[in-house]
């Protein structure tokens, strides 16, 4: 059993990132805790409790941990996943309440408490994996190891012209977690799923239209340009609705901004990494996190050949297969859908 905790900013690409996680066997998630990031902290645990319950995954713990970052305001982007979070999906209030307990404190006591068991998979600003930090300087060495989506490396930024988005919105953080990596063995060093590889994860109209097929629809499932914006899901698979309502705001946000009816599924992809099922290789690195100059606030730097005579602090990925991920996501969340609201069907070609 792979053992996972996650934070994320659930948000279009985390939800379809959960839902991956949920649809394998061998996962399992010990708790979901929420950052600020694509919508405030409360409502990405509220989607989070509510995309759990449309998976049938209703016991697992959701946490929120700092509502805004460690140092400058919080701002967030409804117009990239929608007043809630999830685009055009409307998901039915959750009947269970927000943890109790804080998200720094869940990853501080999980990790102590199985050491080298634990893989964490960040999707979202890393402020709550640089709070935990403080708190538990060993975690790098108690975790079994570290996905981070986040960064852009030699590539142009999707919020500044040098910085990403998750890093963007806590630059402090991001700066603090990866120095706290530097000197750490290199088998525990964070894998780093930056823009430049998690913008070839281009989700097109036939990936949507293969989802429904792997759900077992009888309707093929077409997100498609020329549609009305904002047309509904006519699904009658309850979770196919949702990530096809949820997607499609997101390509229209895609087009919106000239990148084309697509959408990055940068999440996913990470979560993917995370449990092993997607090709990709890495490239040591030593990353810097800038954070004085006000024009490039954000922006990640990447040390490949030691020029700076700093240990490693990040393995970066350096290349990946984005239709063999996509086969991965579409046969494993459609025979989610299909075994939970449908009943069980083959893996789609
Ligand atoms: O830059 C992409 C990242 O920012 C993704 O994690 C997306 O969900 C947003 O949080
Ligand atoms: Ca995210």
């Amino acid at each position: 059993m792979q053992q996972l905790l996650v934070d994320v900013d659930t948000g279009i690409d985390d939800a379809l990132a959960l839902v991956y996680l949920l649809s394998r066997p061998e996962v399992h998630i010990r708790a979901i805790t929420c950052t600020a990031g694509n919508v405030g902290a409360r409502q990405v645990a509220l989607n989070n409790l509510a995309l759990l319950e449309l998976c049938g995954a209703a016991d697992i713990e959701v946490a929120i941990g700092a509502e805004v970052p460690l140092e400058i305001p919080l701002r967030t982007t409804e117009e990239t996943h929608g007043p809630q979070g999830m685009g055009y999906a409307v998901l039915p209030a959750p009947h269970r309440k927000i943890s109790e307990r804080h998200a720094v404190d869940i990853w501080v006591e999980e990790v102590r408490a199985h050491p080298g068991e634990i893989t964490g998979l960040i999707t979202g600003p890393l402020t709550n994996f640089a709070l935990a930090l403080r708190r538990e300087p060993e975690l790098p060495r108690l975790l079994k190891g570290l996905v981070i989506m986040g960064g852009c490396f030699n590539y142009q930024g999707n919020t500044t012209p040098t910085a990403e988005w998750n890093v963007s919105v806590d630059p402090q953080a991001a700066k603090e977690v990866f120095a706290a990596y530097r000197g750490v063995a290199q088998d525990k060093l964070p894998i780093v799923c930056a823009l430049e590889s998690t913008e070839r994860i281009e989700m097109r109209p036939e990936h949507v239209r293969r989802l429904g097929e792997a759900a077992g629809v009888h309707e093929p499932e077409l997100v498609l340009p020329e549609q009305p914006e904002g047309q509904r899901s006519k699904s009658a698979n309850p979770l196919v609705a949702c990530l096809s309502d949820a997607i499609r705001f997101y390509m229209e946000f895609h087009r919106l901004y000239d990148q084309g009816f697509i959408s990055h599924m940068h999440d996913a992809f990470a979560a993917a990494v995370a449990v092993g099922r997607t090709e990709f290789s890495t490239r040591l690195a030593t990353v810097h996190v800038e954070t004085d100059s006000p024009l490039l606030m954000g922006t990640t730097v990447a040390d490949f050949r030691g020029i700076w005579g700093q240990p490693p602090n990040a393995r970066i990925v350096s290349a990946n297969n984005p239709e063999q991920c996509f086969d991965e996501l579409i046969n494993s969340v459609g025979r989610l859908a299909a075994s939970r609201y449908h009943g069980t069907r083959a893996e789609v070609t």
